[in-house]
């Protein structure tokens, strides 16, 4: 079986009712994501950013996966799929992707602040004075801007390792995520799904210039056929 490679991003969750950062109605209004998105906002009032936090795991365990999560998952009877998304949701796992790396961590996990590695599931409101085995205040299991992205070596090595690369819903403007694709295999064909495209079509980049939730099904479609020759 061919490797197939999905970089996704926010906007194949969009459909499913969360929101992107970089849309006019970003995320992040009403915050200022240094505040709630960065080891200084932590620093300076854990509660604004646990409780940012806390409404978006309200809001995820509201929402459901949407077509393309579920087209994405059906890929893995024709390739041997690695899925890896910039989003801290769990649509991809409850559509039933098997293989999913979460280069920005995953919103329904928190982590102890004495141990990077003392990690929790969690799907409560998170507050200040929860604490872990070592009695040190946990914190979510999120990478904030400024922080390493511990599963980046994971990612480069199966991107390069890719046959076919699916981009979908990502405007590929934040590193380390978006300097993936440098690490693909030359004439590696790549399929770019997102409305607003700001990728150039080339020999071997093709756009499906709408929403996941009609493009992945369509673009499924297509690698099917081409997975049977
Ligand atoms: N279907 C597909 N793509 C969509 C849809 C949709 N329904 N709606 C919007 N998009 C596209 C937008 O055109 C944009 O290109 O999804 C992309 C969303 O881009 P961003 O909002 O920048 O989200 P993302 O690329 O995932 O951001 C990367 O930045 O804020 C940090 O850590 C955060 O993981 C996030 C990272």
């Amino acid at each position: 079986m061919k490797n197939l490679v999905v970089l996704t991003g926010a906007g194949i969750s969009a459909e499913s009712g969360i929101k992107t950062f970089r849309d006019a109605d970003g995320l992040w209004e009403g915050y200022d994501v240094m505040e709630v998105a960065s080891p200084q906002g932590w620093k300076k009032n854990k509660e604004l950013v646990l409780d940012f936090y806390n409404q978006r795991r309200r809001q995820l365990l509201k929402v459901f996966p949407n077509k393309a999560h579920y087209a994405l998952a059906k890929l893995e009877a024709h390739f041997k799929v690695d899925i890896i998304t910039q989003n801290i949701d769990d649509l991809h796992e409850r559509a039933g992707s098997s293989n999913v790396t979460h280069l920005h961590g995953e919103l329904l996990k928190v982590r102890s602040t004495f141990n990077e590695k003392v990690i929790l599931d969690w799907k409560d409101d998170l507050k200040v004075g929860d604490s872990c085995e070592h009695n040190s205040q946990l914190r979510p299991h999120i990478v904030w801007f400024g922080e390493m992205v511990p599963m980046l070596d994971v990612a480069i090595e199966k991107v390069s390792k890719a046959d076919i690369l699916l981009i979908i819903g990502t405007s590929m403007q934040v590193y380390p995520a978006a300097g993936l694709i440098d690490f693909i295999q030359a004439n590696t064909p790549i399929y770019f799904v997102d409305p607003k495209p700001n990728v150039k079509p080339s020999e071997n980049l093709k756009i499906y210039a709408e929403k996941a939730v009609t493009g992945v099904p369509k673009l499924v479609k297509d690698l099917e056929k081409y997975s049977k020759h």
